[in-house]
């Protein structure tokens, strides 16, 4: 499973980087706007510090505006994913950007007929929103599981990213469902490190390794 780090901070990029197991970036105009700086030049930064794929997603509603922003984004750097959310003018200009060589992740998915028609468009990603379907108290799993089955079923190479991730259950369950790459905001990613038997069991490992040989506390 892939991991990419769901934001736009470069801080947390650096830090998250640090790990070693990041395999990608994404945003979304909300990130984006979080930080405060015009997407092209925040999307720059963010590649200037990692060598990986970085989503940046168009904020235009007509497919023809989405084409010249995507090809634009595009051209920021040879890492950028163009993001293109699922509706019918976004899969316009999914189809055209694909037939260019632009690779897109297409988002805000929330159906398994969307998947279908990303995968038909040509998306090299697809991202299903896990959690704002379990915010509705609808199993937000069962989305990636069906998209995972039938992308399989018909040998699709667009890659399943679970999106909308809440916690280390949602990133445990999308890896059992199949899914290409999961998302994770900066928390999240923390959290998948976090356990506390692990803290107590290395808290009674050193104490008794301190009174064994009087050592100093580490
Ligand atoms: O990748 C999409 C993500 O940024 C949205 O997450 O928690 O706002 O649904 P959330």
């Amino acid at each position: 499973m892939k991991f990419f780090l769901d934001s736009a901070n470069l801080e947390e990029v650096k830090n998250a980087l640090e790990w070693g197991i990041i395999d990608g970036v994404t945003t979304n105009p909300s990130l984006i706007a979080k930080e405060g700086v015009p997407i092209e030049e925040q999307i720059r930064k963010i590649c200037d510090i990692f060598e990986g794929d970085v989503s940046a997603e168009v904020i235009s509603d007509t497919a023809q505006d989405m084409i010249k922003e995507g090809r634009r984004l595009a051209h920021v750097h040879r890492n950028v994913v163009v993001k293109v959310p699922l509706i019918a003018e976004g899969i316009k200009a999914v189809s055209r950007l694909s037939k260019e060589g632009i690779r897109t992740n297409v988002t805000l998915c929330f159906s398994a007929a969307q998947a279908l028609v990303a995968a038909k468009a040509g998306a090299y990603i697809v991202s299903p929103f896990i959690g704002r379907i379990d915010d509705l108290g609808w199993p937000g799993m069962d989305l990636i599981r069906d998209i995972v089955t039938i992308y399989r079923n018909y040998d699709f190479k667009t890659q399943v990213l679970a999106a909308s991730v809440r916690g280390s259950l949602h990133v445990v369950e999308a890896a059992k469902a199949g899914a290409h790459i999961g998302t994770l905001p900066y928390k999240v990613l923390e959290q998948l490190f976090q356990h506390p038997l692990t803290e107590k069991g290395l808290e009674q490992f050193l104490a008794d390794h301190r009174r064994a040989f009087e050592m100093a506390p580490v």
